[in-house]
């Protein structure tokens, strides 16, 4: 749209960019340049070199979390499959993942040769713990993997009694979670594994990039050299002894996963930073809550008291709303500036892609829940760039978007 017909219109236009990332602080500017001029990208030396960049994100990665143990790979995705290779799933394996999650989720299962059991959610968007025990019964799974999909946190202490009492091992997928608690204890240390994403996108940013982390001997042996270490383990720093590598170190394929010594330099200064980050994060999301709750046909789920979330996106849901309306409140906020993601469209587009989109997966288990909950979901991402009067900009957008939108389709039925 041109500057003189947004004009004309007389509607309110955002003009920043809720995909901007944040700059990589100075000092990771400066390790990327050593490495570069060294030329030791590759995480691993033979002889003389020093601890990598890798090895010591690592070990300060697992004192960020708390776990004895942490793997650093090249994507989330790809921490997810080996974490799930490592916990032990094997070909034609069920395992039990709530149906909110991104594709990387079930695409991980499905690179371990598992079979995804989709779970019901709720209405704050986290699994539901009922659908958890029938699901778990009815599949035999051993497994699950609890996607904190955009960061909602369901109540990990049930969802962790759950698994002791049926059985199944938990690995926790903290893309979304990097920070965040559930009634004061660290998410990510609750399952027996956790995976972290360093994709732009993420609290920390390096391009692409994931982080494992583990308390346990043998997940940790097998993760590093499932990873990629070529029998160079011992430079990891936060590893188990060696001795534990000899029970695994001729049964455990080498995949090739590692993450270079770059993207570590690049994630090692933001560490420090995540704290503050997390408050600014809050006060961005409280800010545009405030503003978007008055909104009709717009509903923000409230967070429970437990539930300490670092918010680098907002979820929200159209109610009341025909798919016509839905389709163009998306589009009117778009055209006015503010990117909105709608897990409602038929096609899978950009990151927001729906359960009954993976049609590879082997069984599709009824969602009821879930199903009706995405046709209205809409996603937008937080920038930490995002000012006060940013927010009161992007909201008028959504306002104004939201009457436009009502007036389109309100000829058409309600769903
Ligand atoms: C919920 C969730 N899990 C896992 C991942 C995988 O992360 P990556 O993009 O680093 O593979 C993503 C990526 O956005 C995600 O949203």
């Amino acid at each position: 749209m041109s500057a003189q017909a947004k004009q004309a219109e007389n509607r309110t236009h955002f003009a920043g960019d809720l995909s901007t990332p944040e700059p990589i602080p100075e000092a990771g500017i400066e390790a990327a340049l050593r490495l570069m001029r060294n030329g030791r990208l590759f995480r691993y030396g033979e002889d003389r070199s020093g601890p990598s960049e890798a090895a010591m994100l690592e070990e300060e990665f697992a004192t960020l979390t708390g776990r004895r143990y942490c793997v650093a790979v090249n994507s989330g995705g790809c921490a997810l499959y080996v974490a799930l290779k490592s916990v032990g799933v094997s070909p034609g394996d069920a395992v039990l993942v709530n149906a909110f999650t991104l594709a990387p989720v079930p695409g991980a299962i499905e690179h371990a040769g598992g079979r995804a059991v989709l779970v019901d959610i709720d209405d704050r968007y986290v699994i539901d713990l009922d659908d958890l025990e029938a699901k778990a019964k009815s599949s035999g799974a051993r497994f699950l993997m609890l996607s904190y999909m955009r960061g909602h946190l369901p109540d990990i202490n049930r969802v962790s009694a759950a698994c002791e009492r049926l059985g199944l091992v938990l690995i926790e997928d903290c893309a979304h979670t990097l920070g965040a608690t559930w009634a004061g204890r660290a998410a990510g240390s609750f399952g027996e594994v956790a995976c972290f994403s360093a994709q732009t996108f993420k609290h920390v940013n390096s391009g692409e990039g994931g982080l494992l982390v583990t308390d346990d001997d043998d997940i940790a042996a097998r993760a590093i050299l499932r990873s990629g270490s070529y029998m160079l383990y011992t430079q990891h720093r936060a590893r188990p002894p060696a001795a534990v590598f000899e029970r695994h170190r001729y049964t455990v394929p080498n995949c090739s996963m590692r993450m270079s010594a770059l993207a570590a330099a690049l994630i090692r200064p933001q560490l420090p930073a995540l704290p503050g980050r997390a408050v600014r994060w809050r006060a961005i999301h409280a800010n545009l809550v405030a503003r978007l709750s008055q909104i009709p046909h717009l509903c923000v789920p409230p967070r429970p008291a437990k539930e300490g979330f670092v918010p680098s996106s907002l979820q929200f849901s159209l109610t009341g709303l025909n798919v016509t309306q839905m389709r163009s409140f998306v589009a009117e906020c778009r055209a006015h500036g503010v990117y909105l993601k709608w897990f409602g469209e038929d096609r899978p587009e950009g990151f927001t892609s729906r359960h009954d989109h993976w049609r590879y997966l082997r069984q599709h288990w009824p969602t009821p829940n879930a199903d009706r909950i995405l046709a209205g979901l809409c996603d937008m991402r937080l920038p930490l760039s995002l000012s006060e009067a940013d927010c009161w900009t992007v909201a008028a957008v959504m306002e104004e978007s939201m009457k436009a939108a009502w007036e389109a389709g309100r000829d058409e039925s309600q769903v």
